[in-house]
């Protein structure tokens, strides 16, 4: 008993000890929660050693506008527009080693369809996507067809099945058919609440693969009909020259052609 007393009595002194002289990040406001935009401020108190300069990091990626060189100890950071900026924020001071404080941007959930509307041919399967980059992530996703009699659960249907991780949710329909064409809307939750947002899919016919081919060949079917039909009828128009108009003025051509002929005969005598 004695014995554990004294060595909280010791791990007490050691923690005043820390905290008194250690170096120290005090982070404002240590959480922010269900705001429209916030400030964050680091004030980093005893460093170890020289600082030399600072940034910003956002889910552990440099924020590049906010490095900046110099000893400065407190630094501030201004998260604007939360809802689609929410996230895991830290402050770094570089020094020998560099000094991190964290602060939790919490925000409202943000869902965005990775593409507004998606292609896919019939008999193919359509895999329609939507993302969510939110801080705290999604926990529950949900997909619905837009019907004219509301939104009708896909979840727990042969042909659909759903694929979701924290950042984003994939719904795939196998074996499509033209009634699967239409609005599909993913839903994420996180603790702060929901949001929505729809992608269009549109579903190509089987035909629609043969277009370029049926052209093709409705283009030969013209043309041969065209040759076709121009050459029977060119036909008869040969023998008709020849029965009406043709053999009577040949007739007579041909007996001018002799007078002539006789005339340049004489005349060449
Ligand atoms: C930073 O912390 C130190 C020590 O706690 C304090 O004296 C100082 O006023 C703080 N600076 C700001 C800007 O809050
Ligand atoms: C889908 O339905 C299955 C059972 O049919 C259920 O276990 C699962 O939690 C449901 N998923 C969603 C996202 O609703
Ligand atoms: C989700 O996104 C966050 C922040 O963008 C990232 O840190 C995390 O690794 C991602 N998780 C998955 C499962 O991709
Ligand atoms: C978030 O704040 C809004 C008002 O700004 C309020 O209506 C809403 O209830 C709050 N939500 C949570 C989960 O605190």
């Amino acid at each position: 008993m004695w014995l554990l007393w004294a060595f909280g009595a010791i791990l007490f002194s050691f923690q005043q000890a820390f905290a008194g002289t250690g170096p120290v990040i005090v982070v404002k406001p240590e959480e922010v929660n269900n705001q429209t935009s916030a400030t964050l401020s680091c004030n980093f108190t005893n460093p170890a050693s020289p600082i030399t300069g600072h940034h910003w990091e956002k889910n552990g990626k440099v924020i590049e506008t906010t490095k900046k060189d110099g000893a400065d100890r407190y630094i501030e950071y201004t998260v604007s527009k939360i809802e689609t900026n929410s996230g895991k924020y830290s402050c770094v001071f570089h020094s020998e080693p560099n000094a991190k404080g964290f602060i939790e941007v919490k925000g409202l959930i943000h869902v965005v369809a990775h593409k507004r509307s998606e292609n896919a041919n019939e008999n193919d399967k359509a895999v329609l996507v939507c993302d969510c980059h939110s801080y705290p992530p999604a926990t529950d996703w949900s997909w619905y067809k837009v019907t004219e009699l509301g939104l009708q659960d896909v979840n727990g249907t042969e042909r659909y099945s759903i694929k979701s991780t924290p950042n984003s949710s994939s719904l795939i329909i196998m074996d499509l058919n033209n009634e699967d064409a239409g609005d599909y809307e993913c839903s994420g939750s996180n603790e702060l609440g929901q949001a929505t947002d729809t992608i269009h899919l549109r579903v190509r016919s089987r035909l629609a693969a043969l277009w370029p081919f049926l052209g093709i060949v409705a283009e030969v079917i013209v043309l041969v009909t065209i040759i076709f039909i121009y050459e029977k009828r060119r036909k008869p128009d040969e023998i008709n020259d020849d029965d009406d108009s043709g053999s009577a003025p040949l007739k007579s051509n041909s007996a001018t052609n002799h007078k002539d002929k006789n005339v340049r005969q004489r005349n060449s005598n």
